[in-house]
């Protein structure tokens, strides 16, 4: 079985989304661990509900690679996957982990990285929006795309509906992108990335 490892900071709503597909036979793999930087993440009490080993790691208590290679690696992840990982991941953390790192951003890279992309795209004007699946590099959201959705942005919206719209298809992106890691089927050869049939 597919192996995965989940970081995530706050809510866990893409978590919940994996866990979802999972449950539904729409994603052969197995959540193995669920890590937190926060000691409160909803997302920790999700995997605690479950079963699933759930960790914090204390960005205090020293360098935050070594902590969190220190926990992610008896787990032999076949892939870590960021859902809301509020934090830059090190080169040696990168390195380190011996496995392909996924996160998802709220936006369509590479426009609007970093934090609080909805607003910046709302504030932008841009007319449409998404959200992106990309392996993770030492940039900010810079790594080779694997997939991306688009939503429009209406008039109206402010950051809060516009996020939402965004979520939505969050929750169906990444699972499915998963499905295809898990699958053997995503083919990266620099920034290039195919999908298999
Ligand atoms: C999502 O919008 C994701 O794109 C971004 O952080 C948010 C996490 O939300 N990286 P949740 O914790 O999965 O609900």
């Amino acid at each position: 079985m597919y192996r995965l490892v989940v970081l995530a900071s706050g809510r866990g709503s893409n978590f919940q989304a994996i866990l979802k597909a999972i449950d539904a036979g729409q994603l052969t793999a197995q959540v193995e661990a669920l890590v937190s930087d926060q000691p409160q993440a909803k997302a920790l009490e999700l995997a605690r509900e479950r079963g699933i080993p759930a960790r914090w790691v204390d960005p205090k208590a020293g360098p935050l690679s070594q902590s969190l290679l220190e926990e992610i690696l008896p787990f032999q992840p076949d892939c870590v996957v960021l859902a809301g990982f509020m934090r830059m991941l090190q080169p040696v953390f990168i390195q380190g982990v011996g496995c392909p790192i996924v996160n998802i951003h709220p936006s369509l890279l590479p426009a609007f990285p970093g934090l609080q992309a909805q607003a910046q795209a709302v504030d932008y004007g841009v007319r449409f929006s998404g959200c992106t699946v990309h392996f993770v590099d030492e940039g900010l959201d810079s790594g080779a795309i694997i997939a991306q959705r688009v939503v429009p942005v209406l008039e109206e919206d402010d950051e809060a509906a516009l996020s939402q719209r965004i979520l939505k298809e969050e929750h169906a992106l990444y699972p499915q992108v998963l499905q295809w890691l898990a699958q053997g089927r995503v083919h990266c050869q620099g920034r290039k990335v195919s999908i298999l049939s």
